[in-house]
């Protein structure tokens, strides 16, 4: 290796990028409220290829600094910030650590957003710094910072149990008739404690919406519409107009059904053809609505397989 070459592969060793992929939940079924506050959960949730990127670099003191593209979402609060600031201090590491947050994916949206940017820094420093981590370590540090977290840590299709904490990796088989995703973000921001907050006990499931789904992504047999349940959705219909008009702007549009993702307020469709949802996507674009057309992606970015 030439001093140049040299140069030049420690100037790479000094920043580092990662992408960062939202999800929705295909189905979300809330069993119960648990003593400590949080719900029990059974829901199926997929990254979607829409993501963050971070930008990681080296800084000359010991501290984690962070700026954002969005300046509300650049102070110590942020997640990333929270997760590498987790990581120094459980390893008791003195290194300062520069964090660039380049978001794309709508924030308080249902899409889990600041959960992935978490999970990005976790496993970016655990990769970068050759961090003494297993995967345990990486789970627990996930599941303090939020319910979300440690799914994103493996990410794909998984069903997630507990909190949201416990992951089930799921093989990556999609419905081709789902093949292409239409996301719908209503101009508003929604706080998952107050959905949480505002469920009913008529909203609670046995989790049987999430298993049947399960049974058939693992058996590769039909999956209908109408097997994708939300439990959040009714609330959040009724108490945000904005999206209850979406969701029948969408149905107008030519979606076939349209669901909540997570606490919301993100509605989604799906559609075998790419035509099909470009003929949606545009229709609820000259509507000004603030529209995705996106697809499921497997666990390290690789492909899934359409049944
Ligand atoms: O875990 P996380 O901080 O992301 O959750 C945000 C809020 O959503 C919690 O404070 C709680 O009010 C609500 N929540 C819940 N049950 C869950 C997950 C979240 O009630 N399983």
């Amino acid at each position: 290796m030439t001093r140049d070459d040299h140069a030049s592969s420690e100037a790479i060793n000094k920043v580092r990028f990662v992408r960062s992929y939202a999800k929705i939940n295909l189905t979300l079924d809330v069993l119960g409220k648990r003593p400590d506050g949080y719900h029990e959960l059974a829901t199926i949730m997929q990254t979607i290829d829409l993501y963050d990127t971070l930008c990681f670099s080296i800084l000359d003191e010991d501290r984690v600094s962070m700026v954002c593209n969005r300046p509300e979402l650049s102070n110590e609060h942020n997640l990333v910030v929270r997760a590498a600031q987790a990581i120094r201090q459980k390893l008791g590491l003195i290194r300062g650590l520069a964090i660039e947050l380049n978001k794309r994916i709508p924030v308080a949206a249902g899409l889990g957003g600041g959960s992935s940017n978490a999970a990005a820094t976790l496993l970016a420093l655990q990769h970068w710094w050759q961090l003494p981590l297993s995967m345990h370590d990486l789970w627990e540090i996930a599941s303090s910072l939020g319910s979300d977290i440690p799914f994103f840590l493996t990410g794909g299709l998984a069903l997630c149990e507990g909190r949201g904490e416990q992951i089930t990796p799921l093989a990556a088989h999609w419905p081709a008739p789902m093949r292409w995703l239409v996301l719908l973000k209503p101009a508003i921001s929604v706080s998952t404690a107050t959905v949480f907050r505002q469920l009913t006990a008529s909203d609670y499931s046995n989790g049987s919406w999430s298993r049947a789904a399960e049974t058939a992504l693992q058996t590769r047999s039909a999956l209908h519409p109408d097997d994708l349940y939300n439990s959040l959705e009714r609330g959040v219909l009724e108490q945000y107009p904005e999206v209850a008009q979406a969701h029948t702007d969408m149905l107008q549009a030519g979606a076939s059904f349209v669901r909540l993702s997570g606490s919301g307020p993100t509605l989604f469709s799906t559609f075998a053809t790419l035509p099909a949802a470009t003929r949606v996507q545009q229709h609820l674009q000259a509507r000004g609505y603030e529209v995705y057309l996106t697809r499921p992606i497997a666990a390290n970015n690789s492909e899934i397989s359409f049944f």
